[in-house]
């Protein structure tokens, strides 16, 4: 066992940064096909295309052709108590071998229980009970699948009594308990911080930064005594911020900017995927240990469960 965790390991230190990417939606298909646009690579959400034959297949089949691609996944289910789905892992294992992904990855989280999925990314309780139960699953998917994965850190509007782990320091354990590899949302890391309390730049500091294979960007809707991590317009000043620093902390590696719901036309996403440019070379500038903002005194639970055009992603 811990020979294969070592050799996970190696591959995840050994992947590449492919540079700035876009998340491959529905609305985006014709554009892409006329123009080819010089976007370093594609994310695609592995449930759209594992069940589905036709045009979608097709198209991406040729865009795998051109562009890099990584398999971004919503339904694993990596926390939940249900056995493993066999089925599942099989469609995702064959989707793989046909478009050949830089890399899979997928959230820590649950989506559901008892056969349910509901189609969004539950938060999990963070200790030793659980990580035990997680690293294990992990361990048996990359058997099967015969790859290492990648997990994101989810965006959380709760945090859970029975929890005795910081989520940097599970992510952490994680790494080290299977080889895997990390996908650091970056606008996660604030919208959980400014929902549960807690410091984004220690956060990030915290992070294993050898193990982050690539990072997320996106917009959020800020309602005031909580945010909600909604994909749905441009990214703010203090992800930009908090993206520099995780730029430089990790030396620099895949980015993807995130836009899933109000999705602007191809050119505007490009270019505001672009902006993270100018962020790659500027010097962080938010304090380290900043004072407590305004932040809510009572948490909420997830509302948000966008049902959209390529399903839910976080
Ligand atoms: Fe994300």
């Amino acid at each position: 066992m811990t020979e294969q965790r070592d050799s996970y390991s190696d591959v995840i230190r050994s992947l590449p940064n492919p540079g700035l990417g876009l998340g491959l939606r529905s609305k985006h298909f014709n554009y892409i096909l006329e123009h080819n646009p010089e976007v370093d690579w594609f994310e695609v959400i592995s449930e759209n295309f594992m069940d589905s034959g036709g045009r979608p297949h097709h198209i991406l089949r040729q865009l795998a052709e051109r562009y890099p691609v990584v398999m971004h996944g919503v339904s694993l289910s990596i926390g939940s108590t249900d056995p493993l789905n066999k089925e599942y892992l099989t469609k995702l294992k064959l989707l793989a071998k046909e478009i050949k992904p830089l890399w899979i990855s997928d959230h820590l989280c649950w989506t559901g229980v008892n056969s349910l999925n509901t189609h969004d990314l539950l938060p999990i309780v963070l200790n030793e009970e659980s990580l035990k139960h997680i690293c294990n699953r992990i361990n048996r998917v990359q058997d099967f699948l015969h790859r290492p994965l990648v997990f994101e850190n989810p965006s959380t509007y709760l945090t859970f009594k029975q929890s005795t782990i910081n989520e940097w320091d599970f992510l952490r354990y994680m790494t080290e308990e299977t080889g895997c590899g990390l996908l650091l949302d970056v606008n996660n890391v604030y919208v959980s911080a400014f929902n549960n309390d807690f410091d984004p730049v220690h956060y990030i500091h915290q992070l294993p930064h050898s193990r982050i294979v690539q990072m997320h960007i996106a917009g959020h809707q800020h309602c005031g005594t909580h945010i909600i991590d909604t994909h749905d317009r441009q990214v703010v000043q203090e992800v930009w911020k908090l993206f520099t620093l995780a730029w430089h902390l990790t030396g620099g590696v895949a980015t993807l900017l995130e836009w899933d719901s109000n999705i602007p036309d191809f050119e505007v996403y490009h270019a505001e995927l672009l902006k993270a440019k100018q962020h790659m070379s500027s010097i962080f500038d938010m304090e380290l240990n900043p004072e407590k903002q305004e932040y809510s005194e009572e948490a909420v639970s997830n509302p948000v469960n966008f049902m959209i055009n390529d399903i839910v992603v976080n």
